[in-house]
């Protein structure tokens, strides 16, 4: 069972994971605000691992919804949010989701959550396709940012949850460096795609 850690562990994972996203466009805010309680932010293994990449989206989203339409730091945090989160999807079927998949107990689970990552592709995919420039592009955006949230905040307090049970304290421990391993090369590959939805997609 995951130990939860210390309260100064906790808030000091949030702060670098804010503080990775800020050294996009430093004097943009990320005003994140409360993040839903978990056990895992701080925690050593892929669980922690995960939760900090989370924390670091929160603050890109917030980043986003806080800049002018022509600021062009709206741009460069949109294509970082979006490669973030292609490499952290991507990396996270590979070193959790096929395991979770394959045992029956929690299958049901590893694909709820590989089903919302398909879904979050077409979301980006469409607010890549529009002008970014325009002011009615955080419509668009907004419909994104509320799926992710909604998709973190489950992985976070139901998937993890039930993840964590059939996984040893090894598991979760060696699932981390295969994290890192495969994010670092997703992320170095992912792709921005443009594809406008035809049709509603949440
Ligand atoms: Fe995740
Ligand atoms: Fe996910």
């Amino acid at each position: 069972m995951t130990r939860q850690a210390s309260p100064s562990v906790q808030s000091e994972a949030k702060a670098a994971a804010i503080a990775e996203a800020k050294s996009f466009a430093p004097e943009v805010p990320a005003r994140i605000g409360s993040t839903p309680a978990t056990k895992f932010r701080g925690n050593p293994a892929i669980f922690g691992r995960l939760v900090e990449d989370h924390d670091r989206h929160r603050a890109l989203l917030a980043m986003i919804e806080a800049t002018e339409p022509k600021d062009p730091a709206r741009k460069t945090l949109f294509e970082e949010f979006v490669r973030e989160v292609h490499g952290h999807a991507a990396a996270e079927e590979q070193a959790l989701w096929s395991t979770v998949m394959r045992n029956p107990e929690t299958t049901e689970y590893a694909r709820h959550a590989v089903g919302d990552h398909h879904k979050l592709d077409k979301l980006m995919a469409d607010a890549a396709a529009r002008d970014i420039t325009s002011p009615g592009w955080l419509r668009h955006f907004a419909t994104l940012k509320e799926e992710y949230l909604e998709h973190i905040l489950e992985e976070e307090t139901e998937q993890f949850l039930e993840a964590e049970k059939t996984l040893s304290d090894q598991d979760q421990r060696y699932m981390r460096t295969v994290f890192n391993r495969r994010k670092k090369a997703e992320k170095a590959a992912a792709v921005i795609e443009k594809k406008i939805a035809l049709s509603p997609i949440a």
